[in-house]
Order: C-alpha cells, then sequence, then structure tokens
C-alpha cells in the first residue's frame, strides 16, 4: 500500500471515529424528458444527442416519447411530477395547452426547461429557460434564398405550394410567417396551397400527390418545413412523371444527411439549417437550473443554409 493510500484510509478511520460526517457521493440529477415522437430523421438525431449527452453527464434520465400527441406528453409531465425528478425538460409537440400541467411543475417546485420548441402560456415563470431555433428566421433564410433565385429570372410569376408541418406547432407556425414576410416583398411569388404534411415523409407525399393532381396551375416551387416531407414529395413528383429540382424548385429546412444526398443526386435545391443536437447544453443547462444559478430565459442555436452547391464539400461534414 502506497503512502498516499494509507493516508486516505487513516483519514477515514480517524474522521469515523470522531463521528465527523463522510460526505455521501453526490446522487446523481433526475430529469424526465418528454420527447415529440420519431416523425423526422432531425428528431432521431435529436433524441440521439439528447440520450447520449445524459448517458455522458451522469444524468439519469426518464425518457418518454409522446408519439405526436399532446395528451401523451401531460401525461408524461404528470408522472414526472409524481416521481418528483429533479428538473423536467420536453419539446412541445404544439403551442398551446400547457398552462395547467405547467404549474402543476411550478406547484411541486420541479423546475422545467422546454428544448426545440416554445408553448403560448399566459405566465412565462411557468418555465425556466427555452433552448432552441429560431424557426422564423429559418422560414426568413428559405424566403430569401428563393427571393436571390427568382431575381435570377425577372419575368416570370412563380407559383409556390408549401407543405406545413404539425398544425399548430412552433416551427410550422413560425416557419410559415418568415417565408411569407420575406416572399411579401416580391408580387411575383404566390403561395397557392398550404397544408400539413405533419412533419413525416409518408404525409409529404400524400399531401403532394394531391398538389399536383388539382393541376388548375403549374407548380414551380415547394416550400417544405422539413426535409422529411420534402424527400416524401420528391418521390410524389418523380412519380409523377416531373424533375424534382428542376421542373420544381424544392427549398426545405433540417440539414439532414438525407437532404444533402437529395441535393448531390440533383433532386433538392437548397435546405435550411435547424440544429437538433441539443443535447449537450440541455445537460449543462439542467444543472445549472438545479443548482439554482439564473439562467438565459431564451438559448438560441446558430444556424446556416445549404444550398445544393455546396452539397458535396459539406456532406462529410454532416452529424445528422
Ligand atoms: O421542431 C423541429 C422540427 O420537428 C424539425 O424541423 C422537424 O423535422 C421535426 O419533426
Amino acid at each position: 500500500m502506497n503512502i498516499l493510500a494509507r493516508r486516505s484510509l487513516l483519514l477515514l478511520a480517524s474522521s469515523a471515529a470522531f463521528g465527523a460526517a463522510v460526505a455521501a457521493p453526490a446522487a446523481p440529477l433526475v430529469m424526465g424528458f418528454s420527447q415529440v415522437g420519431a416523425e423526422s430523421e432531425w428528431r432521431s438525431a435529436n433524441t440521439a444527442s439528447i440520450k447520449a449527452a445524459a448517458k455522458q453527464d451522469g444524468v439519469t434520465l426518464k425518457f418518454a416519447d409522446a408519439q405526436q400527441k399532446q395528451e401523451n406528453q401531460v401525461k408524461a409531465i404528470r408522472s414526472f411530477i409524481a416521481q418528483k425528478v429533479d428538473v423536467i425538460a420536453f419539446s412541445p409537440v404544439v403551442e398551446s395547452g400547457w398552462d395547467t400541467v405547467l404549474r402543476e411543475a411550478k406547484a411541486a417546485k420541479i423546475p422545467v426547461i422546454l428544448t426545440d420548441r416554445a408553448v403560448n402560456v399566459s405566465d412565462p415563470s411557468l418555465f425556466v429557460s427555452f433552448i432552441g431555433s429560431d424557426f422564423v428566421e429559418e422560414g426568413r433564410k428559405a424566403g430569401r434564398w428563393l427571393l436571390e433565385r427568382a431575381a435570377k429570372n425577372p419575368g416570370a410569376d412563380l407559383n409556390i405550394v408549401e407543405l406545413q408541418g404539425t398544425v399548430g406547432s412552433a416551427p410550422a407556425l413560425d416557419r410559415k410567417k418568415g417565408f411569407e414576410e420575406v416572399i411579401a416583398g416580391n408580387p411575383k411569388l404566390k403561395i397557392s396551397r398550404s397544408q400539413s404534411g405533419d412533419f413525416t415523409r409518408a404525409k409529404g407525399k400524400e399531401v403532394m400527390e394531391a398538389f399536383l393532381k388539382a393541376k388548375d396551375k403549374k407548380i414551380d416551387v415547394l416550400y417544405a418545413h422539413n426535409d422529411d416531407m420534402a424527400i416524401g414529395a420528391i418521390q410524389a413528383i418523380e412519380e409523377a412523371g416531373l424533375k424534382p429540382g428542376k421542373d420544381i424548385l424544392i427549398i426545405s429546412i433540417d440539414g439532414v444527411k438525407g437532404a444533402f444526398e437529395a441535393m448531390l443526386a440533383g433532386k433538392l435545391n437548397v435546405t435550411v439549417e435547424c440544429n437538433p443536437l441539443l443535447g449537450p447544453q440541455l445537460m449543462q443547462l439542467a444543472r445549472e437550473v438545479v443548482a439554482g444559478k439564473t439562467v438565459a430565459k431564451r438559448i438560441t442555436t446558430l444556424e446556416g443554409v445549404f444550398p445544393a452547391e455546396v452539397a458535396a464539400k459539406e456532406l462529410p461534414n454532416r452529424r445528422y
């Protein structure tokens, strides 16, 4: 036994003999996390990031998948309250309808962190912080790309169809708002049809099929609120005998690997980045919140825009 080991043993023995408190190892922080679902490549990357960060950080994670249903999220949050977790984090499927359950969490003195999506509540003290993207800005970036593209062909009117995300969700509301705000500057850009594809490939394909079948107006541009719906729509466009990315310009949001592959194949024109890798920041924030530190109410993630021209160079750098 070396000197240091013997010294620790002696110290332990003497503190026990004098009745001194021997510091117990700190209990791991317990986080209840309610995830929206598994609707997209983005969501899978987000879930993987949160699980990996919790493991790496020694956080005990109670994870619940809500399968895109608000009632499942409310049940999960109530169960986290009953289990007396240290902190609750969740990515709300829709913006409204959270006041009651968040008041219950507040009454139980359990801090709540929002990740990825915002809520619309009457009392902002019902959550301590919100980490996530600026979805309005993402919509603006998509709109600005189209404005620049349209400027190269100034004569033509462009008929746009829009695949919205989940009805009532923050990204669907905000991405629509940001895009519309920017294209309003050009009277030649008009959205003729807009419907929800629920952020999934299957629904994106189904709704795009319906848009194409209507045949009342040639479709020039598709604006999809996420890459998965764009990828589903690409299939529908090809099945209709058209060339996605050429006959119809396609703009989407997220920046998942599948979008880069579609851009390399010439089928998608641009993707606006939405970063799902929020796990490490969330764990650090949770520790600060539980330690009683004052944290920023809003933490926005930094993101870029990737047109097809840079897809080959960027694909090897993509982490999701
Ligand atoms: O809330 C983020 C959005 O949710 C992503 O853009 C979309 O792919 C996901 O389903």
